[in-house]
């Protein structure tokens, strides 16, 4: 339909968020917007097979080879090639300068593993999140999806759920918790929302 928002998902490895939002897709979750290209920065990301099986355009763009400026600047001219209105950080481990995320207000979100604004901003992704929670000692933790602006992990909150830390938790153990119980969850029922009020400002 000419009329969805048209999405880009930025990965870097596993890609189980993006595969939720293919599902949500499939599902009618997602109706206001299409995902219409998968990006890592990492060639061997698992994440590129996941869309390529799912009949979705991919790039690798990768900063380790480009260097921060080019890196960006070769995201953009895919961004704009593909008409992208959305873009989805979905596992993204690399992090997005002013002079990038300036240019999309509101319209850059990204899933984050914890209850911002605990343990999150730079240094904190992945595993990490989830020793740094196991090590602090919260009973509680969960997931965020926010809009991104400059400040890592400091733009608008859109959805939030909390998680049970559980007795003899382990990083690994709590990591899919939070993606079972939250992750999966918000962002496809984030990509929705941000996508509907997309479509309703033309
Ligand atoms: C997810 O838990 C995501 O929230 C986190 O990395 C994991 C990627 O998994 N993102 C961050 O920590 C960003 N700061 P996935 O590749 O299977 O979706």
């Amino acid at each position: 339909m000419l009329n969805k928002a048209r999405i880009a998902v930025l990965v870097s490895g596993g890609g189980t968020n993006l595969q939720a939002l293919i599902d949500a897709q499939k599902a009618g979750i997602i109706t206001s917007g299409e995902i219409s290209l998968v990006i890592s920065n990492n060639a061997g990301a698992y994440a590129l097979t996941r869309a390529e099986n799912a009949g979705i355009k991919t790039a690798v763009v990768s900063k380790k080879e480009l260097g921060a400026e080019k890196f960006e600047e070769t995201l953009i001219a895919e961004l704009e090639k593909n008409s992208i209105d959305l873009i989805i950080l979905a596992g993204f481990m690399c992090i997005l300068s002013e002079n990038f995320t300036s240019k999309y207000p509101k319209r850059i979100i990204n899933v984050h593993p914890s209850l911002i604004p605990s343990f999150c901003g730079e240094g904190f992704y992945g595993l990490r999140v989830h020793e740094a929670a196991l090590e602090y000692g919260v009973k509680v933790t969960g997931a965020t999806v926010h809009f991104v602006n400059e400040i890592p992990d400091g733009g608008e909150i859109i959805l939030q759920k909390a998680v049970e830390i559980e007795v003899g938790d382990t990083p690994e153990i709590l990591q899919k918790r939070v993606m079972e119980q939250a992750e999966w969850n918000l962002l496809p029922r984030a990509a929705e929302m941000v996508s509907a009020e997309i479509v309703k400002s033309r």
